[in-house]
């Protein structure tokens, strides 16, 4: 469900087109292309002669990685062509792709191919990584009802207001406030989500490849062009960096004497990147997150089947195999 609603949040951010395949019994086509090609793109890091299969179509992979890109450059290419018209007539939307038609007289439009692989490579580092950490914040949460409890005292101090005459605040949440600032004040609910990015980082393992050699601070030489690799999972749980309670979820590591946020040093808390290279997503990804479980923490009772913390090695870090909830709207 949170693959399918980050595909959503996504196709709206970037293409400004509503998918709804949350609501849908099937998975829309574009996902589905999308999933089968990231799957069968991974298998091509243990396979040393793939390009031989890409270019020979040799490989039942291969053959199915093309026609899947063809079914995603389709869909990229109408919402494309869509909105380049309707930027000939009307004024263009917020979206992601509007921005980048949006050039200033005299300049030249980026041409449709550059187009589609700019919104795929932020559907590609969106999407993902954002489902990842929402399964793992509903399986930290159901684990430490405690904890829980306390993101929904907040969001309910924050968001939902008191009635006109100081009464308890609304528990059906219908008129609560989900606006940029509130979500914004969710401190608890903001150090929820980074310690849970810390046990669980959506990219676990991290590779990087100098241009040319150099020394590392603690004196390690390294070859131009050798794979440097780092593992974000393997540092946030390090006992080294967070102390002899790292394995434990514990929010309050994420905020100050005073409850406000303590931002770690992004050397230490890898889970983002570090440097100019940090992920330009960070704090879009941080406010899906608040704002999912502001919105769906204080609607539903939420009781997990029971998971081992097992995960599947790709890419990100998706739990093995799902969570599987049993969910209630509140009474
Ligand atoms: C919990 C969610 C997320 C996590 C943990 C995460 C993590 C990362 C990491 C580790 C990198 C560096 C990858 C590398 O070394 O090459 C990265 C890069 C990037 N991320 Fe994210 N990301 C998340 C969400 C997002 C979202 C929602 C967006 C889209 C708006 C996004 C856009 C990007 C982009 C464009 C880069 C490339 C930045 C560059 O190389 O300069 N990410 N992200």
């Amino acid at each position: 469900m949170f693959f399918r609603m980050t595909m959503d949040v996504f196709a709206s951010i970037a293409f400004g087109v509503e998918l709804n395949s949350i609501l849908m019994k099937d998975v829309h086509p574009f996902a589905a292309a999308f999933d089968t090609v990231q799957n069968l793109c991974q298998k091509r890091f243990k396979d040393p002669i793939w390009r031989f299969a890409r270019l020979t179509q040799s490989s039942e992979e291969e053959r199915i990685i093309k026609r899947e890109v063809g079914v995603m450059n389709d869909f990229a290419n109408k919402v494309i062509d869509e909105r380049c018209d309707r930027g000939k007539t009307s004024e263009l939307g917020p979206d992601l792709l509007s921005r980048f038609l949006d050039v200033k007289d005299g300049e030249e439009k980026p041409a449709k191919s550059e187009l589609r692989d700019i919104v795929m490579n932020f559907l590609i580092a969106g999407r993902d990584t954002t489902a990842c950490a929402l399964s793992w914040s509903f399986y930290e949460l159901t684990r430490h009802p405690e904890i829980m409890q306390k993101v929904i005292d907040e969001v309910t101090k924050v968001c939902s207001p008191a009635d006109e005459a100081g009464g308890p605040r609304s528990r059906t949440y219908s008129d609560a406030n989900y606006s940029y600032d509130k979500i914004g004040e969710l401190r608890y609910t903001h150090a929820v989500a980074m310690e849970v990015l810390r046990l669980h980082p959506s990219v676990p393992i991290e590779v990087k490849f100098p241009k040319k050699a150099d020394t590392l601070p603690d004196g390690t030489y390294i070859n131009a062009g050798a794979a440097c690799i780092f593992s974000p999972y393997a540092m946030g749980r390090s006992e080294e960096l967070w102390g002899p309670d790292a394995k434990e979820f514990k929010p309050e590591r994420m905020l100050n004497e005073e409850g406000k946020g303590l931002e770690p040093s992004q050397y230490k808390y890898t889970t983002f990147n570090s440097g100019p290279r940090l992920c330009l997503g960070k704090g879009l990804a941080l406010m899906e997150i608040k704002l999912a479980l502001a919105i769906l923490l204080p609607r539903f009772d939420f009781q997990s089947k029971g998971h081992d913390g097992g995960y599947q090695s790709t890419l990100v870090l998706p739990m093995s195999p799902g969570l599987e909830m049993k969910v209630t709207a509140k009474k």
